[in-house]
């Protein structure tokens, strides 16, 4: 079937005979794929156990008619006005008590057995009436759960809460103990005493808001559960996903992963952020790596300009199909939009789709044809998998615990801290794998930690044991400091890599807003270092460079330990991007970590995906010059493929090369 194309398919939208022209233009634009039905309920069931599925049984009959495969919604991420109305108790509560009205969509408790007995029953009809039907390929369960509704703290959630905590700690002793209570003389007596960390007159118990951000992860997933049980007793075999959001905390997309299929992702790259296919170039990695190198499928990109931001701009020429190719470069076996065609009304009525406003004589549309064409040329791609030499590990549990109050410093913020260790290594061509802390390290030469604040002695003593056995391994500072309670580890930071990193941090220096400090020293790379310095002391470790003014002059900044068969290197403080991307160029060298071409132009990206088949080597030009790309081996293009073997390839500003080769086990080139 090849790299899927396609999007979201809301014909609801539209009189019937619109419907006739979707299919016509969804051949002519190579639409092989659709998600449809992803806000229908208020459609399929109008009033309470009124069913009409009629119109989508239409819909879906000229899909699979068409030959386009359905990646068929569970219809659940907006509930009807109906529903609501009966049961208002079904409507989700921010922190401060205010209910959050209908109106929009995903108003829904996620603890509501109220609505998830609506949503099972809506599921039931779904899978008993579309098992066998010929257009359905897959289930979209929800849709981007914990998108708006991250977390809800009503009383039926404070319930449910309870019920997790019980399951959890067993008795209300050992949740005192979990969560220090006491300090601040809020020791529980009962269970029932146990709110969700509400609005209070200052900072909420963090252990109590580190429970309350993981149960608020396991009731949304606990939703998606409730469905995905109904489909696979009533659908078997048909696989299952659901649009995930790594980029945004509240779902844990590791946690999800091993309960999804195929893992999914929503990504919307900004025009106006210069170099945001950085971002993205993580989070795809990330949601390669979420199930071990298994494709997954970019579920929802923009055509054009989204409408959700506060300026909202437009994909110069090219820029939509570079970015595309840029997910299958990276693992991607599908591509598709949100949405087909391009509403009339509605909230989203400015965001671009795949059919704009202007019809069929647009930019966007031509854009949207020659992509799918382009796609459905190299079939072979799907399947394939990339191999990685560099781990960055990342956690949700960290990240939840990191970004709560009352920390040294409120500037610590996750997503920047992992994008800033990622960045050097994308921008020198290097293979990354975004992985959690229980993943099996050993296949990578290099392991890079950014600050991973939560950190427990078991996931501590997994890194040892990686640099014990010949292990390159890089942390940064704030990192191994407290336990899963949010409770610091005794002894001194960092308590459970004080012996691996050869040192221990006797007080943290975090630096005021703007303040920077110079950092360098013989032999070592010199620059600047901002919000945070802290106090070292070496207990094994060498020094590789130090502060050179500011309170802490003289004191190490970067240090670097031999221990076992491998080596762990120590960031007190962060680097300027270019300092820390001469460290990691250090650290890559030691490790005998390559790019994945040599001789890589600045701005360009180079990956590879292999299979029995072939392997495919991807150029992608994220700069705004033309610039030749010299081969290591000759290699074919695949979107020529009548074409000989180039050794150099031309690369238009942002532009794209497929080019195959022969496989790992020498099979022939697969260009089809
Ligand atoms: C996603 C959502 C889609 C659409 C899109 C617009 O968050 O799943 O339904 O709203 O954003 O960018």
């Amino acid at each position: 079937m090849g790299i899927r194309f396609g999007g979201d398919y809301n014909p609801e939208q539209w009189p019937e005979e619109v419907w006739a022209q979707d299919l016509e233009l969804m051949k002519a634009a190579h639409v092989t794929m659709v998600t449809a039905g992803i806000f229908s309920w208020a459609k399929v069931e109008p009033r309470p156990g009124e069913w009409d599925f009629g119109w989508f049984d239409r819909v879906l009959d000229g899909l699979a008619g068409a030959g386009i495969e359905v990646c068929l919604a569970t219809m659940t991420a907006s509930p009807p006005p109906w529903l609501s109305r009966a049961h208002p108790e079904i409507l989700p509560e921010g922190p401060d008590g205010q209910r959050r009205w209908p109106g929009a969509r995903q108003h829904f408790c996620p603890s509501s057995p109220v609505f998830r007995a609506h949503a099972v029953r809506l599921v039931e009809q779904l899978a008993t009436r579309y098992a066998d039907h010929p257009a359905l390929a897959m289930w979209h369960v929800g849709n981007e759960y914990g998108c708006h509704t991250r977390q809800c703290f009503c009383e039926v959630s404070a319930q449910d809460f309870r019920r997790w905590l019980r399951e959890r700690y067993g008795t209300v002793a050992a949740l005192n103990d979990a969560w220090s209570t006491s300090f601040w003389s809020q020791a529980y007596g009962d269970f029932a005493e146990v709110l969700p960390p509400r609005t209070a007159p200052t900072f909420a118990n963090p252990a109590q808001q580190l429970d309350y951000l993981r149960f608020g992860d396991q009731a949304l997933k606990d939703c998606y559960l409730a469905e995905r049980a109904v489909l696979d007793r009533l659908a078997p075999g048909v696989p299952v996903t659901t649009n995930l959001m790594p980029q945004h905390k509240p779902v844990d997309a590791f946690g999800w992963a091993p309960s999804m299929d195929v893992v999914a992702l929503d990504f919307y790259q900004d025009p106006y952020v210069p170099d945001d296919h950085v971002r993205a170039g993580y989070v795809f990695d990330l949601m390669r790596s979420a199930r071990g190198g298994q494709p997954w499928l970019l579920l929802e990109q923009a055509a054009g300009a989204v409408n959700w931001r506060r300026r909202n701009g437009p994909k110069p020429p090219g820029a939509m199909r570079l970015w595309s190719w840029q997910a299958v470069a990276q693992g991607a076996d599908a591509v598709l939009f949100f949405q087909w065609r391009q509403s009339r009304g509605g909230a989203e009525k400015f965001h671009s789709a795949m059919l704009p406003h202007g019809g069929t004589d647009t930019r966007i549309f031509r854009e949207v044809c020659e992509l799918g064409r382009e796609l459905a040329a190299v079939p072979g791609i799907e399947g394939t998998r990339s191999r990685a030499s560099v781990a960055l590990l990342a956690d949700w549990q960290s990240w939840w615990a990191l970004e709560l109050d009352s920390r040294p410093s409120a500037a610590l913020d996750h997503s920047h801290s992992a994008l800033a260790h990622y960045r050097p290594l994308f921008e020198a061509g290097v293979a990354c794998d975004v992985v959690p802390p229980d993943r099996d390290l050993t296949p990578y030469p290099m392991v890079v930690v950014p600050n991973l604040y939560l950190l427990t002695a078991d996931h501590a003593a997994r890194l040892a044991a990686y640099v014990r056995g010949g292990g390159h391994l890089v942390v940064s500072f704030f990192s191994g400091i407290v336990d899963a309670c949010d409770r610091v580890h005794p002894g001194g930071y960092p308590g459970p890599l004080r012996e691996l990193l050869g040192l221990r941090v006797a007080e943290f220096w975090p630096l005021a807003e703007g303040a920077s400090v110079a950092v360098g020293g013989a032999g070592a790379h010199g620059g600047r270092a901002d919000l945070w310095t802290e106090e070292i002391v070496p207990a094994g470790a060498e020094v590789v460079a130090r502060f050179l003014d500011g309170e802490l002059a003289g004191r190490p900044a970067v240090t670097r330990h031999d221990y076992g068969r491998g080596t762990a290197w120590y960031l007190g403080t962060r680097l300027e991007p270019a300092l820390l991307r001469a460290l990691l160029d250090d650290v890559r060298a030691a490790a005998g970590v390559a790019p994945v071409l040599p001789r890589l132009p600045a701005g360009v990206q180079a990956t590879v995906r292999e299979g029995a088949g072939g392997r495919y080597v991807f150029l992608l030009n994220h700069g705004c010059r033309a610039v030749e790309v010299p081969l290591p081996e000759p290699l074919r293009d695949a979107l020529a493929p009548r074409a000989a073997a180039v050794t150099r390839v031309e690369l238009a500003a942002r532009g794209v090369a497929v080019l195959t080769g022969p496989g790992p086990e020498g099979g022939g080139g697969a260009a089809g």
